[in-house]
Formats: C-alpha cells, structure tokens, sequence
C-alpha cells in the first residue's frame, strides 16, 4: 500500500484504504463471532451531513400496497389501541392496530369509528326529519357529539333535501315540542354531485358555513363536507388515509381460531384496511391456513403474519402470501417469554435475518417490541425494518384506553401484556384474543407469557407523535441519509456503517456523573 504522503489530500488517502470504517451491517450482525444481539449493543456510524433534518423523508411501506408517510405503528393491545389511539396515529402518518380482547361487535365499532372519523365526504350523515321535534334535536347533538344534521323530506339519508338543523337553530328555544322544520335554515348552501373534494373545500372556505351539504340532479342528498374535517385536514399533512375513500386507514388483530372468520368479516365489512395475525409464535398451520383463507376470502385486504424471529418461520409466511411481517419473540417491555419458554430472539440479530430473507421478496417488516427510544427506532430501521411497532412507548398517552390513577404520587395508566394472567383472564370475549395469542384456550392452567404493570402519564400522542418524527429526522440526518429508502440502501451497500458497544461503551453512552438531573425528551 502507498504511504500517506503519496496522496493530495486526506479524502484521496480515505479512499485508497481497503475498507471503510467501522462494520458493515453484516460484519456487526454475524453471530458467529458476537452472539445475538440487541439495539442497545450497537451505534450507527456517523455519515456526511449535507441537507437540512427538515428535507429528511419518511416515508416508508407497511405492507406491499400500503406506504405510509412515517414508521410508526401502535400494537394490538387492549392498554394501548383502542379508536382514539388508532384515530390519531393515522392521522400523524402512522397506523394503529385496533386489539381484539372484546367481543367481534365492538372490536368492529372501534374500527368504524376510526373508518368515519375523518371523511372528505361524509357518506353517512346522520339526517332528521322535518317532523322532529327540536327536544330530539338536541338529544341528538348530546349523543352525536356535534350538530348539523341535514333534514330530509323522509328522515333518510338519501332523500329530498329540506334544510339543516344546526345548534345555533334551536340553542335559545325553551320550547322542546316545536318541529324542526319550523326552526331549520331552509336554503343550506349546496353543492353538486360529482364536485371534487377539493372545490368543496374551496366552496366552504368562501361560505363561512359549518357544513357544505352535497345533492343530485333531482335535489336529493348524497353527502355532505364538515368545515371541521377540512380544519383536521389541514392540521394533518402526513395523514395515512385510503386514496380512493380519503377514510383514515385503520388495522386491526384477530387470532387463528375458526372463530376469528367470523369476526374478521364483521371487521371488514366496518372498513379494514390491514389485518395482523396476532400470535406470538406466527409459525403454525392454524396461521398458514388462516392465510389462505382470507387470501380467497377478502383478495384486498392485506395481511400482516407472525410474529417471527428466524428467517425459516418467515419463509413459511411469505410463501402462504403474507404482505407484511411482524418480527420479534420476547423483546416486549411487558414480555416474560424467553424466561418462560425459552423460546424467542435478541431483537436486533431478529430484525436483521428475517428482513434480510423478506426483503428479498418484496415483504416489509415491522420490527415490533423493544423500542424504548428514538434511536431503537432508527437501529430496527437500519437493520431493515419498514415500520416499528410500540406498545410501552404509547401507553401511558392520552389516547392510549384506560383511566389514570395516582400512585406515590405519579400519575399513571395501566400497561399489561396480552399474555398476563389479567389480559388473559378478560371475560366477556367470544374466543380470548389472548390465550388465542398464545394458544391456551383450552388450557385448566394458564402460563403467563406477559406481566401487568403501570407506565407514568406521556400526556398526548399529538405531541409525542411529532418529538419521533423531527428525532428521527435528526438521527438520519447524521447518518447522512436523506430517507428512510436511502438508509437502508446504503446499509445494503456498505456505506453506512456500524459500531459493536461493549458494555462499558453502552455505560459511557448514558449520563455519567452527575448529583441530579432531569430527563426532559421535548418542549
Ligand atoms: P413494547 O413496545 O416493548 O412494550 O412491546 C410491545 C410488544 O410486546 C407487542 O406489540 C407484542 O408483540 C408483545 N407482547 C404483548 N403482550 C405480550 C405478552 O404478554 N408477552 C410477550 N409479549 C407481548
């Protein structure tokens, strides 16, 4: 090799060494020399940093046909996705699985919920007659949680436009016995049928009216624009929502019992987008079969299969036609897995083999358990994963279920793995989705696979959403990639490049030294 003197410059010298520095992703990732290991056992190395955070794009696919505009996925359990979580992780660019230890029935509603809550058009208005009574208006508006309702010659939705009904109309009659039609505006603002969503939108904009109501040819209603929804749409640029429809996009669990056919119509028929196949050990017939059947069953609808932590468990799920896979056996903050079954996977060395194998086919992986920070997030992502999912991370969070409760002084909210005796336990349930998830149903003797815990108040997701996004940002901004396509190409090729920490290295990582301090993760 030449001596650094024969080169002009440093750069020239950089380039003529044999090697980059640090590890490739494979050379850290061969267990054959480190064993398994996880995020916390490895850094990325720093690359050049040549654009601003702000340029960084993060946009990524969580199955084969859905791409979202961040990583973020919230998890199938009962203290974390319900609709309100589900509702605002898609509306911040991510998505959320809504958990399936209920009934059919109200796991469907939620994902209703979540389907109608943000709708361009609203296709389902709720409508009044003429004849009702303006007593009943207002009940309406109590148990709606808003006003406007389109009044129709028949009381249905597709009849004779008549007027609308709105709070301002009947907020200072004492008397509850008149009639709508004796209080309504009779000439709402209209527009046609067949106007795009974004001439409504203009149209609203100009009225300065709360609700654009949209009629046929023949005057009758088709649906209607809400001057709030266009506010929501303008707060949420990342939104994920279904191209066609504009409906936020929304996911949800089921287990592999025959029951779960049942239920899963019922889910799609609310609107599903993408299910997951919720087991902790996804490798089964019972999964390979239920597969098949939705494949033959609902063709659009995606599916998500696992969880798996080897490249053989995917391979089995990828060939059934999985268009996602779910990656991760014992990683889970909650989880007691590996100790109990001895079974499951170091997190990195997991994500790593299994998106390694998928990636080849074309199926995205969502690195799921394990996260307890941004820079997890951006490990799971360059070691291949599309997407990450996060239980402990959004508990504890406005939107998560559950009510807060004090203790030594903390406010907190209930965080509980699926596989805890309580989750377990939840009766009320056509079908545990819990012991399905872990396939006890028919067991006298239940062995707990997850713990019951609590987690301190994060307050919204609608700050806490936004803190991973300009983190994650930040932290590919320092690595030097400008996407999250690019960091993973350029882990592929070698140019991003990567550290072993040892422990003390893991230790000099942290805060040293110091009497006191308070850890404040945003403003
Ligand atoms: P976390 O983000 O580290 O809290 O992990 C959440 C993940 O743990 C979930 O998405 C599930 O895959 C997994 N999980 C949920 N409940 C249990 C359990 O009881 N035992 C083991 N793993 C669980």
């Amino acid at each position: 090799m030449a001596a650094v003197r024969d080169y002009k410059t440093a750069l020239e010298f950089a380039k003529s060494l044999p090697r980059l520095d640090g590890l490739s992703v494979q050379e850290l990732m061969d267990s054959q020399i480190r064993g398994g290991l996880t995020y916390n056992d490895f850094l990325v190395l720093p690359g050049l940093v040549n654009f601003p955070s702000s340029e960084v794009t993060l946009q990524t696919k969580l199955t084969k046909r859905i791409t979202l505009n961040t990583p973020f996925v919230s998890s199938p359990m009962d203290t974390v996705t319900e609709s309100e979580m589900a509702i605002f992780m898609a509306l911040l660019g991510g998505i959320g699985f809504i958990h399936h230890n209920c009934t059919p029935e109200d796991q469907a509603d939620m994902v209703r919920r979540v389907k109608n809550y943000e709708n361009g058009f609203i296709n389902n208005p709720i409508v009044i007659s003429p004849t009702t009574t303006v007593g009943k208006a207002k009940a309406m508006k109590e148990e709606f949680g808003f006003s406007g309702f389109p009044v129709t010659e028949d009381g249905k939705r597709n009849g004779k436009l008549m007027g609308i009904i709105t709070s301002r109309d009947f907020q200072f009659i004492e008397d509850n016995s008149l009639l709508v039609q004796d209080v309504m505006t009779k000439d709402p603002v209209t527009g046609s049928q067949g106007i795009t969503l974004s001439q409504g939108n203009e149209i609203l904009k100009n009225i300065k009216k709360g609700k654009l109501l949209i009629v046929d040819d023949k005057g009758h209603l088709v649906s209607m624009l809400s001057r709030t929804d266009l506010m929501k749409n303008q707060n949420y640029p990342l939104a994920s929502k279904s191209a066609t429809t504009k409906q936020l996009l929304c996911g949800a669990a089921i287990g592999t019992i025959e029951a779960d056919k049942e239920r899963l119509t019922l889910l799609v028929e609310a609107g599903l987008d993408v299910v997951i196949l919720d087991s902790s050990q996804g490798n089964s017939i019972f999964q390979l079969n239920m597969i098949k059947w939705i494949k033959e069953t609902f063709p659009d609808l995606e599916i998500i299969a696992g969880n798996v932590a080897t490249r053989e468990q995917a391979a089995n799920l990828i060939a059934a036609g999985a268009d996602g896979l779910r990656i991760g056996m014992g990683s889970g903050s909650i989880c007691i897995t590996q100790e109990v079954m001895a079974c499951g996977r170091p997190q990195g060395t997991a994500v790593y083999n299994v998106c390694e194998f998928a990636n080849k086919f074309g199926v995205p992986c969502m690195a799921d358990g394990g996260v307890q920070n941004i820079g997890h997030i951006t490990k799971a992502l360059a070691l291949g994963s599309s997407t990450v999912m996060m239980g402990g991370m959004l508990a504890g969070t406005t939107e998560s279920p559950g009510e807060y409760f004090y203790q030594d002084g903390k406010r907190l909210k209930a965080y509980r793995g699926m596989g805890s005796i309580d989750a377990m336990q939840k009766t009320g349930n056509k079908g545990n989705a819990s012991t399905s998830r872990y396939f006890s149903e028919s067991d006298s003797v239940l062995v707990a696979q997850g713990v019951s815990g609590a987690v301190v108040d994060k307050g919204s997701i609608k700050k806490f959403i936004p803190y991973l996004f300009n983190g994650l940002q930040h932290s590919c901004q320092d690595i030097g990639s400008k996407s999250l396509t690019l960091l993973k190409e350029n882990v592929q090729k070698g140019e991003v490049r990567f550290e072993f920490r040892t422990a003390s290295a893991q230790l000099e990582g942290g805060v040293n030294n110091l009497h006191s301090y308070e850890k404040r993760l945003h403003n």
